[in-house]
């Protein structure tokens, strides 16, 4: 298995360009198969996810080719309505062809996505709603099958604002007879591209960004263009990167407006940041504050952004509580960073970070992709070398992160098992 190795204590400087955002791309690469015609998506990251999610179009007899950022899809029609295990095993995003397959082609067989290092991640909202849509829903043998001849619209209340959920929904309700009012929504940036992309293709769907959509369904879809927005996540990493190393670096091709929490928190742990039109310059001249923070969804600070900004608290001055509140058990980083020296605990669904001077490289192991991410920021910062296994976690969400960091400045390799050094 690859492994990252840092040698950390160099401090990040220049521009760096933010790739597309995978949570967006992969909803928008599973509603194509919601019709025909030929779908161009732009701006779509060479992450291992997205690849997963070609690989699904695939298999259910979409054509897909993907060149650089730019991935064709067709699907005038299709051969099989399944998503297996073995697929969805590695990305439980694969739940987001549940809703388009069952909408367009009547019948869905999706594997139930397992445990995941995070927590429990239900997908029972997604269900009721479908149910709520008119869809016959049963669980057998570790897959979810649903039925309709047509879904019906539906009024319905999601119990907790639910990301992949909404989207599931909002693909689900754009092909249904009549009007289906979703309550309690979730309000994600990526919701909105979604929603964008659907309505170029003849969706009719009202308050994507607010926590009730109308959405009043349509015989067809046709094709589109659609380019996809700027990660937020990404762009918060490569800010906190900056940040922890007491750099100078520039994001561009981002959007400021969905970073609005992120940047709070960056400001109000001390560090200096300018917004332009797509740009976010930081820069941290001394050390940063400890500063509390606590994931919400959208526009609250995001959950994703939790694992970067816990490592960036370890060297901050002073005590920071960190609460967790949209999964329960996502501080699977929190044993490995200790290992770097950190004073963090876990009480609950809380951190309590007491900030250290310095953090010391270690050889550290990734349990998800954004603690991978919070785990190679750590090693930027620390001194002395960090080697972080099982990377695959970061491949997931991440397209060159370490090429990216490099031109920075940062000493990061990525060594293949071959290649590896045994210390
Ligand atoms: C999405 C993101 C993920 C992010 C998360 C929260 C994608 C592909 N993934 O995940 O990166 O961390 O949003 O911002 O976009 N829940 C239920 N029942 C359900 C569905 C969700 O109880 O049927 C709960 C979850 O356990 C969790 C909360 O709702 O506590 C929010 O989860 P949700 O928004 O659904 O996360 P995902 O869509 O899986």
């Amino acid at each position: 298995m690859d492994r990252i190795v840092i040698t950390g204590g160099n401090r990040l400087r220049g521009e760096v360009r933010i790739s597309g955002a995978k949570n967006s791309a992969l909803p928008i690469l599973a509603s194509t198969i919601l019709g025909g015609g030929e779908c161009v998506i732009t701006n779509v990251p060479r992450v291992a996810d997205v690849l997963t999610m070609g690989k699904l179009l695939g298999i259910f007899g979409a054509t897909v080719s993907h060149e650089g950022n730019r991935a064709v899809i067709k699907a005038d029609i299709i051969n099989s309505t399944e998503a297996p295990y073995d697929l969805v095993k590695t990305m439980r995003a694969s739940v987001l062809t549940l809703g388009p397959l069952v909408a367009r082609w009547g019948e869905a067989k999706v594997s139930l996505p397992g445990g995941c290092a995070i927590g429990s991640r239900p997908v029972n909202l997604h269900l009721a709603g479908l149910a709520k849509l008119g869809a016959d829903i049963s669980l057998e043998h570790g897959y979810i099958t649903a039925k309709a001849k047509r879904l019906k619209g539906a009024r319905i209340y999601c119990d907790t604002p639910t990301v992949t959920g909404t989207e599931n929904l909002m693909m689900a309700a754009s092909l249904a007879e009549g009007t289906t009012v979703l309550e309690n929504a979730a309000k994600e940036p990526e919701i909105v591209d979604l929603a964008d992309f659907l309505c170029k293709r003849g969706a009719r769907i009202e308050g994507a960004g607010t926590d009730v959509l109308t959405i009043e369904g349509v015989r067809e879809l046709q094709g589109g263009e659609h380019e996809v927005i700027p990660d937020r996540i990404e762009a918060g990493t490569f800010l906190a990167a900056g940040a922890m190393t007491r750099g100078d670096v520039t994001i561009t091709h981002c959007r400021p407006a969905h970073l609005e929490a992120i940047l709070m928190k960056l400001r109000e742990a001390g560090a200096e940041v300018s917004v332009e039109k797509e740009r976010v310059r930081i820069t941290a001249p001394k050390r940063l504050k400890g500063t509390d923070i606590r994931t919400l969804p959208y526009p609250g600070f995001p959950t994703d952004m939790q694992a970067q900004m816990a490592a960036l608290m370890c060297l901050a001055e002073g005590t920071s509580i960190v609460t967790e509140t949209v999964f329960e058990s996502r501080f699977m980083h929190v044993e490995e960073l200790r290992r770097m020296g950190a004073d963090i605990r876990v009480e609950g669904n809380r951190l309590v970070v007491t900030g250290r001077r310095s953090l010391t490289g270690a050889p550290v192991m990734a349990s998800d992709l954004r603690a991978s991410a919070g785990l190679i920021l750590a090693g930027l910062a620390a001194d002395g070398m960090t080697e972080v296994q099982r990377v695959y976690h970061l491949d997931r969400g991440y397209e060159r992160i370490e090429e990216k960091l490099r031109a920075l400045g940062a000493k990061i390799e990525r060594q293949k098992p071959s290649a590896a050094t045994v210390r």
